[in-house]
């Protein structure tokens, strides 16, 4: 196929409506008047060094790429398998043309996170970069990635707000104990009712602490911190919850191990 003109990328961006990522497709922005400026290179620059810079024959999983900023980041390292996800079609229609200028053999398919299952495929890096915050169910989610698509690693990023400070939680208090609720550093998912930034797709903002602990409790170990949104993680073992509670006693009195099983 003949190369596109400037010209032509230019009337396709155009066409393709509003960009969330600003990529630069042989001299033409995407979206140069993003609010974060440049993003998410500008975010990238600052953990790109966290990520192996050789991915020669492994796969990767996009979950939520957008215009497949880290999907293309990934194939320049020279990942072979490529699959983006994201519930958004002109989302993929962008990424999709994104991957054709920069002449990237990348996947897009549409898919909800929270159909994962029906891949029936694990990947040596999962990315899932800015999405828990916009789901209902994040905790749901990262259990998905753990049982069906994780495979070694998995990129997180979360908006955070609140303390970024990490309070030691204990394994366990007695029922008249509060106050470390109130501690700064206490893991904490704000729960915004409305909106945030005027974006009613925003339904939750954990704090720094409350982000390490939802990963953890979903089976991965953290490996790296390289930036205060972003978690390297590495897949362990599913996480025993009912089992680990032997003694199924609750502040009730009844047997409450189903809600965390
Ligand atoms: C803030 S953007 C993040 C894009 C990209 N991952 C990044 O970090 O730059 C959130 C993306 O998640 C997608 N998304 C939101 N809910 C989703 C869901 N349930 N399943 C798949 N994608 C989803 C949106 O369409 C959007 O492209």
């Amino acid at each position: 196929m003949a190369e596109l003109t400037q010209d032509q990328i230019r009337a396709r961006v155009a066409e393709l409506g509003d960009w969330f990522h600003d990529m630069d497709l042989k001299g033409v922005r995407t979206a140069p008047n993003h609010f974060l400026h440049g993003y998410p290179a500008s975010k990238f620059a600052r953990f790109s060094h966290a990520l192996p810079a050789d991915m020669t024959g492994k796969s990767v999983l996009d979950i939520g790429c957008n215009a497949g900023f880290y999907s293309l980041e990934m194939k320049r390292r020279g990942a072979e398998r490529e699959l983006g996800v994201d519930f958004d079609d002109p989302y993929l229609d962008q990424a999709r043309f994104a991957a054709e200028v920069k002449e990237a053999d990348i996947e897009f398919r549409k898919l909800s996170v929270y159909d994962l299952a029906a891949l029936q495929e694990r990947f040596d890096l999962v990315i899932f970069m800015g999405v828990l915050y916009h789901l209902r169910h994040p905790l749901l989610a990262l259990d998905l990635i753990h049982e069906h698509v994780a495979d070694d690693l998995l990129l997180f990023q979360s908006m955070q707000r609140g303390s970024e400070e990490v309070f030691p939680v204990e394994e366990d208090y007695p029922f008249e104990e509060q106050a470390h609720f109130d501690a700064p550093g206490y893991p904490k998912l704000h729960f915004i009712e409305h909106r945030y930034a005027h974006d009613w797709t925003n339904w939750w903002a954990p704090n720094a602490a409350c982000s390490a602990a939802m990963l953890r409790s979903a089976g991965f170990e953290i490996v790296d911190h390289p930036e205060p949104e972003v978690f390297l993680c590495r897949r362990g073992p599913p996480p025993k919850l009912g089992a680990a509670y032997p003694a199924r006693a609750t502040t009730n009195g009844h047997d409450s191990s189903g809600d965390r099983a």
